[in-house]
């Protein structure tokens, strides 16, 4: 593996790393072949090693500490090695779908410097000895045509991805939905073993990285894992992209050391529009957080959980105030509900259950009696479907229930919030043109 390529500039008029987005940050362009090359040459992939997987590169990802961008931290190195370890020629999927509607991070990158995340692919079927490798975005996205003719760009290589359109569900894109979707056309999760990476696509091992993850493998392959620790904290090492939405002057795409307090990357987001309320970390699936208590919060995964968050995807909603949470719970937890794959009874019934409880607590229409129910629902339906979708949604509603405790006193007591106070959480999607790194 070589470390003799200079790593890429910093932008200038950034406050922190600027790693995957630095082609974005000098050029304001779309990086193309032509400039990805020139910028970091082919992927550092020995010939001769092709196909057998390469215990130095996961060496490598393992010493970088590098933790899945797609919503779980999970150690990279250590599903690199279990895929590498299984029965039969394995599969690499990257997972490209986004799939919720308050992320934006995944489209950016995908848009703005896709090599750099078909570098990561090439590299870490190389790692586990892959023979197939697939990119998977939504159906109808326009990616699919972008990230097609970047793949022409480069014919010459083997194992280049197939860009596979899955169908555009929120809970299609989890990782055992898109092993079934590939494997037998049904686009819903399974159980959770065994794992993709023990028995995935076709009975193969299978890797199913998030787009982001593999882009810092084509890094950490070129500029080895001490730079890559040279931002971020000892055990959330590196830098992320983060969705930065809601009430804030420049809503977008931004990149951030891991560890920053919170407000960074609302000040990187032009600062509050109006003065804030909570936030909302990890999408429309995450959880909530008052303002301006979390300002200091350091963005990590096990930061985040210390507050009673979770990270997941690195996406912060910032609701105003004068906005109302109970209701803006309410509607994500209403589309949550629809997105369920129908299959598991706790989160076919669960769902729609605790959204009309808090539809009715948001109303004004909910008695205490209704509150306690709601609470009961909660503690019950975690760990009880296939997938943690619906442990997502009960930890939004839970979480709601606690930041949102006074404005759910006044609806109790007959002074509900209008209807309308709800605030919008889906961003407008496909928009990288709005990323400011
Ligand atoms: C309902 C549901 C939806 C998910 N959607 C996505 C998604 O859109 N993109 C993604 O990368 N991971 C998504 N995941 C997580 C994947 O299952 C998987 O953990 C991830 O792609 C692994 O990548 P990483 O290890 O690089 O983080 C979802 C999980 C669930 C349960
Ligand atoms: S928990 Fe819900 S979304 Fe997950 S598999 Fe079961 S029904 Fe589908």
């Amino acid at each position: 593996m070589t470390h003799t390529v200079a790593p890429p500039p910093e932008h200038p008029a950034s406050a922190g790393p600027v790693r995957l987005l630095s082609g974005w940050a000098r050029t304001h362009q779309p990086t193309d072949w032509a400039a990805h090359s020139a910028t970091y040459g082919p992927p550092p992939i020995p010939r001769r090693t092709r196909g057998q997987g390469d215990e130095r590169l996961i060496g490598l990802v393992d010493q970088a500490g590098l933790r899945g961008r797609g919503g779980a931290a999970f150690p990279t190195a250590r599903k690199l090695a279990e895929v590498r370890s299984g029965r039969g020629r394995a599969v690499v999927l990257a997972n490209g779908c986004e799939g919720d509607p308050g992320s934006n991070k995944d489209h950016a990158l995908l848009t703005l410097a896709p090599h750099l995340v078909i570098d990561g692919i090439l590299l870490a079927a190389h790692a586990v000895g892959a023979g197939e490798t697939m990119l998977c975005v939504h159906r109808g996205d326009p990616l699919v045509h972008s990230l097609r003719a970047a793949i022409a760009q480069r014919p010459n290589e083997p194992l280049l991805p197939t860009v596979v359109e899955v169908p555009a569900r929120y809970v299609s894109s989890a990782d055992t939905a898109l092993v079934n979707f590939l494997t037998n056309g049904t686009a819903k999760p399974t159980q959770k073993s065994p794992r993709p990476s023990q028995r995935g696509v076709r009975g193969r091992p299978t890797l199913v990285d998030n787009v982001e993850t593999l882009a810092h493998i084509a890094l950490i392959a070129r500029y080895g894992p001490e730079w890559f620790r040279t931002c971020g904290t000892a055990t959330s090492p590196g830098s992320t992209l983060i969705t930065v939405g809601g009430a804030v002057r420049l809503p977008g795409v931004y990149e951030i050391e891991l560890g920053v307090p919170l407000g960074h990357p609302l000040r990187l987001a032009g600062g509050p529009a109006r003065p804030l309320q909570a936030v909302l970390i990890g999408g429309m699936g995450g959880r909530w957080l008052p303002m301006p208590a979390a300002h200091e919060l350091p963005l990590t995964e096990e930061d985040c959980r210390a507050a009673g968050g979770r990270m997941g995807i690195a996406a912060i909603t910032a609701l105003p105030a004068g906005a109302c949470g109970l209701h803006t719970t309410a509607r994500a937890l209403r589309y949550l509900a629809e997105e369920s794959a129908g299959q598991c009874g706790p989160c076919m019934f669960g769902l729609p259950a605790i959204a009309d409880d808090m539809t009715d607590l948001a109303t004004g229409d909910a008695a205490p009696e209704d509150l306690a129910r709601l609470r009961r629902r909660l503690g019950v339906i975690p760990g009880r479907g296939a997938c943690a979708h619906p442990d997502a949604a009960v930890s939004l509603a839970a979480t709601a229930l606690d930041v949102f405790a006074d404005d759910l006193h006044a609806h109790l007591s007959g002074d509900p919030c209008p209807p309308g106070s709800a605030f919008p959480l889906a961003l407008p999607r496909h928009r990288p043109d709005a990323s400011h790194p």
